[in-house]
C-alpha cells in the first residue's frame, strides 16, 4: 500500500483512504489490485498480463491506452544508472505515467502546480496514474528493484520533457516505507 510523504509539511499519509483523496486532489489516481489467480512475482510478463487482463482492460477503456508490458528492473539491469539518471530529474511526459507495480518499490516525487512537493511511495498491488503534464520525478529504493506493468497510449509520446527547474535536488531520494512504519 503506497505511502505519501509531505516533507515541508512533515506529514506522512498512510491511511488508504487519505492516500486515495490527497493523490486524487492532484489529479493522481491510486488503486490496489489482487490478480484473478496467484502469480509468481518471477512469472513470465504474458501470464502476468493475464492474471491482470481485467483491470488492464477497464484501465485502456478508461484512458485511452493501447498498449501495456511488463518492465523488470533489478541491480544488475545493464547500464541502470544510465536508464534511473534519465528519469531522477524533474520532468514531464505528452502522455500520462501509468504504472502497476508488480514486485518491488520506487518513489515518485510530485511538483504539484499548486501546494508542496509531495512523494508517494508504491508497492505491490500498487496502481497509480499520473497525468500527463504533471511535473515529477522518480528513484529506485535502495534495493533497486521493480517489476511494473505500463500502460501507453502511444509509446512515442513517452520522452520525457526536463524542467531543468533544479526542485528535484532539494529532495532526498530516499524510500521510507517498512522501517518507517516499524519504527512507528
Ligand atoms: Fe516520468
Amino acid at each position: 500500500m503506497a505511502l505519501v510523504k509531505i516533507p515541508e509539511q512533515q506529514v506522512t499519509l498512510r491511511d488508504r483512504a487519505e492516500v486515495t483523496a490527497f493523490l486524487a486532489s492532484h489529479g493522481i489516481e491510486f488503486e490496489t489490485w489482487t490478480p484473478e489467480h496467484p502469480i509468481d512475482a518471477d512469472a513470465s510478463a504474458e501470464s502476468i498480463l493475464a492474471a491482470y487482463a481485467r483491470e488492464i482492460d477497464a484501465l485502456k477503456r478508461r484512458g485511452g491506452y493501447v498498449t501495456a508490458d511488463v518492465i523488470d528492473v533489478k541491480p544488475d539491469t545493464p547500464n541502470l544508472d544510465m536508464m534511473l539518471a534519465k528519469f531522477s530529474r524533474e520532468h514531464w511526459h505528452d502522455e500520462d505515467e501509468v504504472r502497476f507495480i508488480i514486485e518491488g518499490r520506487g518513489l515518485f516525487h510530485i511538483h504539484p502546480g499548486s501546494g508542496p512537493v509531495f512523494a508517494i511511495e508504491v508497492e505491490a498491488g500498487d496502481l497509480i496514474r499520473v497525468p500527463r503534464g504533471t511535473h515529477h520525478w522518480f528513484d529506485l529504493c535502495v534495493d533497486k528493484r521493480i517489476r511494473a506493468i505500463r500502460l501507453f497510449q502511444d509509446t512515442s509520446g513517452w520522452t520525457p520533457h526536463y524542467t531543468d527547474s533544479g526542485v528535484d535536488k532539494g529532495f532526498e531520494p530516499v524510500c521510507f516505507g517498512p522501517a518507517y512504519v516499524a519504527r512507528g
